[in-house]
């Protein structure tokens, strides 16, 4: 199998690695020489990866084509593209729906994917639509795949994605928050992730009892979490993450 990657940025050296890491039977993966530093050194770090200088040479050369640029390149370039109907074309980009997607390129062999950076360390829950079996098959060997078949639906599951940096931003802050404590950084940080590594283990282990369970029994009356929870709802916080969840929706689905 031979996969070719339109855009070598973040998502696709974070696929490329997990690949290499996974069981996958790969003959040779064909990457764009954009982005020219992260390119040459994938290509260095694994020999079978192969720099293209041209996209329709990636295309040509690959059975499954992965469009990993941003929405803004992918509208510029893919309608210059020639993708013939025996090619399985996944799409990263969020905000070109499918339709268009499929007037793009003018292949229907086309589905969306939303795999995220953890990739490259076989972890996390990829999304699928509409399903695909060789999408199914190439991203169940690099994470848990779920497969939705309405796009509508996808696009909730898309915004959900969109909490990554605001999620690490608070291991951000409660780690300089220790660090000013005179903590030193290395100690704090070692602890921030071990500590939000339990919270979310242990929520995953106890996920049958739903998330709004475990918020309660993670309070004392009167304790520490308590005042924290009751804190950040005075201010509105939680309302606010809602918000910025349907904004991001409002921009996907539009
Ligand atoms: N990052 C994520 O977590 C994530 C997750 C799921 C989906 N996605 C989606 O995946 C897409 C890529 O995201 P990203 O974070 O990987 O962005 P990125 O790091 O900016 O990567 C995009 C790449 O496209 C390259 N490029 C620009 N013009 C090109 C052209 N004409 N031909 C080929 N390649 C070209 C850029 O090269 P230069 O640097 O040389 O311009 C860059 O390396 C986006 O649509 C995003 O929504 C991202």
């Amino acid at each position: 199998m031979n996969i070719g990657f339109i855009g070598t940025g973040k998502i696709a050296s974070s696929i490329i690695y997990g690949i290499f890491k996974s069981k996958l039977k790969i003959t040779k993966i064909y990457i764009s020489s954009r982005n020219r530093n992260i390119a040459k050194k994938l290509h260095l770090k694994f020999r079978k990866v192969k720099i293209c200088n041209n996209n329709q040479d990636i295309i040509n050369f690959s059975n499954i084509i992965i469009l990993s640029v941003t929405p803004q390149v992918g509208l510029k370039i893919l309608n210059h593209l020639s993708f013939d109907s025996s090619k399985t074309v996944i799409s990263l980009i969020s905000t070109i729906k499918l339709h268009d997607l499929k007037r793009l390129i003018g292949s229907s062999k086309v589905c969306k994917a939303i795999p995220l950076p953890f990739i490259e360390n076989r972890l996390g829950p990829i999304i699928i639509s509409p399903k695909n079996k060789v999408a199914k098959k190439l991203f169940s060997k690099l994470g848990s795949v779920i497969e939705i078949n309405n796009e509508k639906t996808s696009y909730s599951f898309w915004s959900t994605s969109s909490i990554m940096a605001a999620y690490y931003e608070i291991l951000n802050s409660t780690t300089n928050w220790l660090v000013k404590k005179k903590i030193k950084k290395k100690i704090a940080t070692n602890y921030i992730s071990e500590l939000f590594l339990a919270y979310t283990q242990d929520a995953l282990i106890k996920k049958n009892l739903g998330f709004k369970k475990l918020v309660k029994e993670s309070q004392t009356p009167n304790g520490l979490n308590m005042q924290v929870l009751k804190e950040l709802k005075k201010v509105k916080f939680y309302d606010k993450f809602i918000k910025s969840l349907n904004n991001v929706h409002k921009r996907i689905k539009r």
